[in-house]
C-alpha cells in the first residue's frame, strides 16, 4: 500500500473521520483509519484538533446530500489548530456522494483537496500524498472494484464488534434506489477468505460478526452459480463465535434453508431486518421489489415459526410515486399486523438517474407527511408491545458501553438486538462488563429500549 508515497507527513498527522449512511460506509470507514493509522495518523474526537477530515458520504436520500455541502461548506469558518504540520486542513470526501459526483466536488467546493469513490479506498494515500506535499488537487473514483476494502487494515470501533462484507454492490435496481450506481455490481467474496477472516476475529476475541452486503441472501451467485448464504451463515457458526448478525435481507431471495438456520444455529441473533419497503403490491411492482406481499408474510409466518419471538424489523418508504390512500392503508395494515420491534421509514426522495425519478409524482407533500406521522404512531406502538414480551426475563447482553446521557448506566443488546440499559455495578468493575455478556433481568419495556439489573448484582 504504502508503494511509492512519502510516507513521513504522515506521523502524527491528526485525522477525522466523518461518516454518514449505512453499514458498508461504517465499515469502509474502519478501513481508512486502518490505513492512516498504519502510516502513523493520530485519530482526534474533533475537527478543530485535526489537520485532515474525511468525510464519508451517503445519497441514499436527498437529506445526507444536503447536509453534507452543509458541513463541508461550515469547514472554512474552523481555524487549523496551532502546530499542524500541514498549511491548510486537508479535506477528503469519499464515499457514496464521491463516488456519483468525482470532480464536480472538487469543481464546487474550491476548499476540498481530495475525492475518492466507494471502489478505490486504498488510493486514499496516494491522493492525500499530493495534496499535502505538492498542493493537487485530485478526484479520483473507478467504476469496478479490484479489491475488497476487507484486504485493507482496520482499526475498527469496537473491540468486540467487526463487520464483515461478503458481497459488495448491488443488482437488484430497485426503482427508487441509487445503491446499485454507486457501490457497483454485487461481487461476492470467496468462501474461504470470509471464513478465515471470521476465525481471526474469534481469535481475537471478537463478540459479534455481522455479515454485510446490500442483499447477503444471494451471496455466492456470482462466484459459484448459486447462493451460498445459508452454508455461510454455517461456516461462520462453526468459527465458535458468540453471535452472529447479518445485513440486509432481500425478500426476493430469502431462502428456506436460511431460514431453518435461525432454529438451528444457537450463535445466529434472533433478529432479522427484512425491508417490506410497502404493503401494496402495486407499488411493490413499481418498485420493482419482485416479490408479493403475500410472500412477505408467509416468509414472515415460517421465520416465527421457525424462531418464535425472533426480532423482526424493516424499512417502509412512504408517498412512493404514485401511492394511493389505499395502497397506503395495505402498507398501514402491514406494520400493525407484523408486530416488528422495529422500523425504519422514509419519505420517498427523488434520486436523479433512477427509473422512479421519472415516474409521475404529484401526491402533495401535506398528505405524504400526515401519512408518515399515522405510520409512525403504529410503528411506535408495535415496538411497545413488542418489547413487553421481555418484562421479567433475562437476558444476554452484551454490554456496548456507558449511556450518552448517564455515566452511572451501562448500554448494551439483547440478542433481539434491542438496546438494554442496567445500572453499572457499585466500585471499579464497571469498564470490566464493556464487551462482555452479562444475565440482565428485565423490570421496565419502553418503546425503544429496556431497563434491568445485573442478575447478580
Ligand atoms: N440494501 C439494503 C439497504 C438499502 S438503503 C436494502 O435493500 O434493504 C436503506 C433503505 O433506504 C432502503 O431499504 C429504503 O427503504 C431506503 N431508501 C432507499 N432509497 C430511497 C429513496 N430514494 N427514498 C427514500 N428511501 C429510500
Ligand atoms: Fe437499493 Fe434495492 Fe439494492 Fe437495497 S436491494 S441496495 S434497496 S437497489
Ligand atoms: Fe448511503 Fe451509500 Fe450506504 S448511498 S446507504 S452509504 S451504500
Amino acid at each position: 500500500m504504502s508503494g511509492n508515497l512519502r510516507t513521513d507527513q504522515f506521523f502524527n498527522l491528526k485525522y477525522h473521520i466523518k461518516t454518514f449512511g449505512c453499514q458498508m460506509n461504517k465499515h469502509d470507514s474502519e478501513r481508512i483509519a486502518g490505513m492512516l493509522e498504519s502510516l502513523g495518523a493520530l485519530p482526534v474526537e474533533t475537527i478543530e484538533e485535526s489537520d485532515l477530515v474525511v468525510f464519508m458520504t451517503c445519497c441514499v436520500r436527498e437529506a445526507a446530500d444536503i447536509r453534507l455541502i452543509g458541513q463541508v461548506s461550515s469547514m472554512k469558518n474552523i481555524p487549523l489548530r496551532k502546530g499542524s504540520p500541514v498549511s491548510k486542513r486537508i479535506i477528503a470526501i469519499g464515499g457514496c456522494i464521491g463516488q456519483r459526483d468525482g470532480q464536480k466536488l472538487l469543481d464546487d467546493l474550491d476548499h476540498v483537496d481530495v475525492v475518492f469513490g466507494t471502489n478505490n479506498l486504498a488510493s486514499l494515500p496516494s491522493l492525500l500524498d499530493s495534496a499535502i506535499n505538492d498542493h493537487e488537487r485530485l478526484a479520483e473514483t473507478v467504476e469496478e472494484s479490484t479489491m475488497f476494502p476487507t484486504e485493507l487494515p482496520t482499526v475498527r470501533e469496537h473491540q468486540w464488534a467487526a463487520w464483515l462484507p461478503i458481497t459488495i454492490g448491488c443488482n437488484n435496481f430497485c426503482t427508487y434506489c441509487i445503491v446499485p450506481y454507486v457501490r457497483g455490481r454485487e461481487k461476492s467474496r470467496p468462501f474461504e477468505d470470509v471464513v478465515k477472516e471470521a476465525q481471526s476475529y474469534v481469535a481475537a476475541g471478537v463478540k459479534e460478526i455481522t455479515l454485510l452486503g446490500q442483499n447477503v441472501n444471494s451471496y455466492g451467485r456470482d462466484l459459484y452459480g448459486k447462493p451460498r448464504f445459508a452454508d455461510m451463515l454455517e461456516a461462520v457458526a462453526e468459527t465458535g463465535i458468540e453471535r452472529i448478525r447479518f445485513a440486509t435481507s432481500h425478500p426476493k431471495d430469502l431462502t428456506d434453508e436460511v431460514i431453518e438456520k435461525f432454529a438451528t444455529l444457537p450463535n445466529l441473533m434472533p433478529a432479522l431486518h427484512l425491508p417490506a419497503q410497502a404493503g401494496s403490491n402495486r407499488v411493490l411492482k413499481a418498485m420493482h421489489r419482485v416479490y408479493t406481499i403475500e410472500h412477505y408474510r408467509e416468509l414472515v409466518a415460517k421465520l416465527r415459526e421457525a424462531c418464535p419471538g425472533i426480532a423482526l424489523s424493516t424499512d417502509i418508504i412512504v408517498g412512493f410515486p404514485g401511492e394511493t390512500e389505499e395502497d397506503f392503508e395495505d402498507t398501514y395494515q402491514l406494520v400493525k399486523d407484523m408486530g416488528y420491534s422495529q422500523v425504519f421509514t422514509f419519505i420517498y426522495s427523488k434520486r436523479e438517474g433512477t427509473p422512479a425519478a421519472k415516474m409521475v409524482d404529484n401526491t402533495p407533500r401535506s398528505v405524504i407527511q400526515e401519512r408518515f406521522d399515522r405510520l409512525r404512531e403504529v410503528v411506535e406502538k408495535g415496538a411497545y408491545d413488542y418489547n413487553q414480551a421481555s418484562l421479567g426475563k433475562t437476558l444476554p447482553v452484551l454490554i456496548e458501553g456507558y449511556s450518552k446521557k448517564e455515566q452511572s448506566i451501562l448500554t448494551g443488546r439483547s440478542p433481539e438486538n434491542i438496546t438494554v440499559h442496567v445500572a453499572a455495578p457499585e466500585g471499579s468493575n464497571a469498564h470490566e462488563c464493556v464487551g462482555k455478556i452479562l444475565d440482565v433481568s428485565i423490570d421496565e419495556a419502553k418503546t425503544w429500549y429496556l431497563r434491568g439489573h445485573f442478575d447478580n448484582a
